[in-house]
């Protein structure tokens, strides 16, 4: 018998969806399947407002998580494998599984193999780094790193995500866009992952450290993203520290920081995709290498597939 623990937060849905996808073959006798849903000790609004959703940018990329409500877990229980499915808020995990990670239940990590899952729009590099850092500092095992990314191309999530995340509806965005969130048909596909393990289940036990999934397309990288998330990351450091100083989520001082991080957004993306394509035409030479490289620490751990 293997014990495999699901950890996961949703919001809207897509998170819920995609691990009860990803672990439909995992419903056998010879594993016990425990849930945990995250359960912040903040409350973050679903549907979000709009001001509400700027707010949380400083402690989601600050690093300045909630605190969580204890697990349902027995905190003694020891795990062959845990499943960790998570969203990306601000180009980092999302404060409810920042605060998770950081927090004493954690342990349960401690020596044990992880898989990741990650949901998003579009832009997980950064959050998916971050991540392996904090399985890493919770001396967990981290084994393979599945992402999936909203439906459609990426200048309509710049609009259906938001539009989905502000009024709660996903159909189809003035009937022409496509729908928000991720494709019923990807979703479904996620039972692959679930299908290898139930049939690997002797590899939760080995000492390799080995990677499950290889061949199953678990991480794509779309080199053209690699360097507008890079300036993305080091546009948003300062800001989030700035508005910071200005005071805590939720207050009043912070309102004008806010606004203002908020309306140089939109006219930021733009411009940081088209710098981005201007410095990958022009130093193609120069910089291919260390973009192929950071490609193959992005796909790890499972590396090409
Ligand atoms: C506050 C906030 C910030 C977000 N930032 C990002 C981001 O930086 N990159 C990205 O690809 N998606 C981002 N998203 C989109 C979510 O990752 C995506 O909607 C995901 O499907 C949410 O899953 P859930 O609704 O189950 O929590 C953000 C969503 C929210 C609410």
């Amino acid at each position: 018998m293997k014990r495999v623990l699901i950890i996961y937060y949703s919001h809207s849905g897509d998170v819920a969806r995609a691990v009860k996808s990803f672990t439909k073959y995992l419903n056998t006798p010879e594993i016990e399947l425990t849930w945990e849903c995250i359960k912040p000790k903040s409350h973050y609004p679903y549907p979000w407002n709009l001001y509400k959703f700027f707010d949380v940018f400083p402690e989601c990329v600050n690093g300045e998580y909630p605190e969580i409500y204890p697990p349902e877990f027995n905190q003694d229980d020891k795990f062959d494998l845990v499943i960790l499915a998570y969203q990306v808020w601000f180009l980092a995990p999302s404060l409810p599984i920042q605060g998770f990670l950081k927090s004493e239940y954690a342990k349960v990590f401690q020596d044990t193999k992880v898989i990741t899952l990650v949901v998003c729009r579009n832009m997980w590099h950064s959050a998916s780094e971050t991540m392996k850092k904090m399985i890493t500092e919770v001396r967990g095992i981290h084994i393979d790193n599945v992402v999936i990314t909203h439906q459609g191309p990426p200048l309509a999530t710049f609009v259906t995500t938001p539009w989905s995340l502000l009024t709660g509806k996903k159909h189809r965005f003035l009937g022409v866009l496509p729908a928000a969130g991720v494709k019923d048909e990807e979703i479904n596909a996620l039972s692959r992952f679930g299908e290898r393990i139930a049939n690997n289940l002797t590899a939760l036990s080995d000492c390799s450290h080995q990677p499950i999934f290889n061949g199953l397309g678990a991480v794509e990288v779309n080199q053209r993203y690699v360097i507008p998330e890079l300036i993305g990351r080091v546009i948003y450091r300062p800001w989030a520290k700035i508005a910071r100083f200005f005071g805590q989520q939720g207050s009043w001082s912070r309102l004008p920081i806010i606004c203002i991080f908020a309306v140089h957004l939109v006219f930021a993306i733009p411009i940081v995709l088209i710098l981005s394509a201007v410095i990958q035409f022009l130093f193609a030479p120069l910089i291919h290498k260390k973009i192929a490289s950071y490609v193959e620490v992005l796909k790890s751990p499972i590396g090409v597939s």
